[in-house]
């Protein structure tokens, strides 16, 4: 049986290397696996549940497809499209919504983070954000979810609201429960700048994450200032469980360079960072200077990228439409 691969990226901004190594990387392998049918959705209505300057959003839309399809996403494989443009996600989003307890969200750990200390002035959208996300896994009947470690208690409630629907109106097989895919050793990026934080866009410093439009001399200076400690690069794993920011960067390289951990370590053991730090730079720039080349060039012709979109939202209005259907049968509309 085809596995159905579903996942989504917030067009807020730069994408950077922890989006890039936790889940885009993950999305293209995934994609050339023929035994996958996959969706890739640029989530503007998740964007939403902060500030968004409208015309920056429309922006950062087409830059967040343009960042998918340098990367290697191809729409003749995939369905890539952004989510306001199928409306049984805000339908379906809806229904759930009545299905998901105040209790399981009260659990969420990111919205806690993300609404900081005066949740009364958060919106209420971003209370509600991962019931959202439950909705465009469950109405493609996903299967997988290739994420970074930060989503998987988003995946976990999604779990949980397929099995309650399932329940109340007794249809066993109705939702498919999705499991997550979260990649080993590399599912949480963290800050160049402090091995205890994950790189993230909201990080006020520009030196804690690599973007993926980054130039040669911007990736080169802050792989350099990255912080690190004064202990050769270690021999073993083990030795590097007080060591965040030596993990971090040899996660980094591993993963970009598509080798075990191990590997990664036997290849520097003994080695000084600044030795270490020139191979990656180098390592970074060879991968990621072709995406930020061909976002570029991408990002000059709006109608073909508006293009991608319109023909991804149609593929995936065909799937959704059918499953809202289904789902307002049994609720009894
Ligand atoms: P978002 O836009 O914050 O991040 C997109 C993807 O990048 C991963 N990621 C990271 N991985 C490793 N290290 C990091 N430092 C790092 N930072 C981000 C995230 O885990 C994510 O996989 N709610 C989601 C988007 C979403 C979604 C979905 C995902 C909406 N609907 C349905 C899967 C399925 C989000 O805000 O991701």
């Amino acid at each position: 049986m085809k596995k159905k691969i579903f996942s989504g990226v917030q067009p807020t901004g730069n994408l950077h290397l922890g989006n890039y190594i936790g889940a885009i990387k993950n999305f293209v392998s995934l994609q050339n696996d023929k035994n996958n049918e996959c969706v890739y959705c640029v989530v503007d209505l998740h964007a939403i549940t902060v500030k968004q300057d409208p015309k920056i959003l429309k922006n950062n839309i087409r830059e967040t497809t343009a960042a998918f399809l340098a990367s290697g996403l191809d729409s003749k494989k995939s369905i890539i499209f952004n989510q306001s443009m199928v409306s049984a996600h805000s339908e379906g989003s809806w229904i759930l919504s009545c299905v998901a307890r105040m209790g399981w969200l009260n659990r969420m750990t990111q919205f806690k983070e993300k609404a900081g200390k005066d949740k009364e002035k958060a919106s209420v959208g971003l209370y509600i954000y991962p019931i959202l996300m439950a909705a465009d896994i469950l109405l493609y009947d996903s299967t997988h979810v290739p994420v970074g470690e930060d989503q998987k208690q988003h995946l976990e409630l999604s779990r949980d609201i397929a099995q309650k629907f399932n329940l109340e109106f007794n249809e066993p097989d109705f939702f498919i429960a999705p499991e997550p895919l979260i990649q080993k050793n590399f599912a949480r990026i963290m800050s160049l700048k402090d091995g205890s934080k994950k790189m993230s866009k909201s990080d006020p410093s520009d030196l804690s994450r690599i973007n993926l439009n980054d130039s040669k001399d911007e990736i080169i200076n802050k792989i350099k200032k990255a912080k690190t400690d004064t202990q050769p690069l270690p021999d073993d794993e083990k030795n590097l469980r007080e060591r965040p920011e030596a993990e971090n960067l040899l996660g980094i390289y591993s993963s970009l360079n598509n080798q075990s951990f191990k590997d990664t370590i036997n290849e520097f053991s003994g080695k000084n960072f600044s030795e270490f730090k020139n191979n990656l730079s180098e390592l970074i720039v060879e991968k990621i200077s072709p995406i930020s080349n061909e976002i570029n060039k991408l990002l000059k012709d709006n109608s073909f990228i508006d293009g991608v979109l319109r023909e991804g939202a149609e593929k995936a209005s065909k799937i959704t439409t059918r499953k809202i259907n289904e789902m307002k049968k049994i609720i009894g509309f």
